[in-house]
């Protein structure tokens, strides 16, 4: 698709999942699908940007046009992101585990008698390690799935992380959005807020990459 709206572009995309080993048989794990990241690397690649698509776990299949990295967890993830090509635009669409276990070597036994109890260290945040590094992208994009107050959540998360503008979606008990194929979102920058109806993923994924493209290339953002 050369010459569409983000030709000449390499934008780089996290989506899915990240799941953190506790022993060698179990894993954390959390309710992301990856079909709106996946849906955003399809319609960046299908704008004419060259993709690379940074995948945790995910039951689907790789998007067309995208180069895609397949990673476990968030340590796993950061370091794909760094070891990918300058990016001209970032998307972090991944549902990236906040904590991740100190995870034991050897699986742990019912048989040592006792419940164990696992301590949780912090997992680094890419997309804020993304918005303050060095070669930052010009246009760094993050998500914010909430379950109240999400306008104003997502004005902070803006602020707190660096980055240009936040997808929020409400995905509170009942919306649906966690696995589903819809999503509301709110596109929140430092200037104001775009809110959209509710949308396939697909059809938010094509706006989204629309809006980039405009903003990219120099238009207000709303
Ligand atoms: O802070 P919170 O997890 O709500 O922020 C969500 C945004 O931050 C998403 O864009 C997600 O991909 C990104 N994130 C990240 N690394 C983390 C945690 C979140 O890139 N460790």
């Amino acid at each position: 698709a050369s010459g569409g709206a983000l030709a000449g572009l390499h934008v780089v995309v996290t989506s899915g999942p990240t799941h953190e080993a506790i022993d060698p048989v179990r894993y954390i794990a959390n309710r992301s699908s990856g079909k709106q990241g996946h849906a955003i690397a399809a319609a960046a690649a299908s704008a004419g940007a060259r993709v690379t698509l940074i995948a945790g776990p995910v039951a689907l299949a790789d998007p067309p046009g995208c180069e895609v990295i397949h990673v476990e967890n968030a340590r796993d993830m950061l370091a794909a992101v760094e070891a990918a090509p300058p990016a001209d635009i970032f998307i972090g669409a991944a549902a990236v585990a906040d904590w991740r276990v100190e995870a034991a070597s050897d699986k742990m036994k019912k048989e040592n008698g006792g419940a164990p109890s696992l301590a949780l260290v912090e997992n680094p945040d890419i997309l804020a390690r993304v918005a303050q590094g060095k070669n930052r992208p010009r246009l760094v994009v993050g998500f914010a799935a909430e379950t109240r107050d999400v306008l104003r959540h997502a004005q902070e998360k803006l602020a707190r992380k660096g980055c240009d503008l936040i997808v929020a979606n409400d995905v509170g008990a009942g919306s649906g959005v966690f696995g589903g194929d819809s999503n509301e979102a709110h596109l929140v920058s430092r200037t104001g807020v775009e809110s959209w109806p509710r949308l396939s993923k697909k059809e938010v994924a094509a706006r989204l990459v629309a809006r980039l493209a405009q903003i990219f290339h120099g238009e207000a953002v709303s």
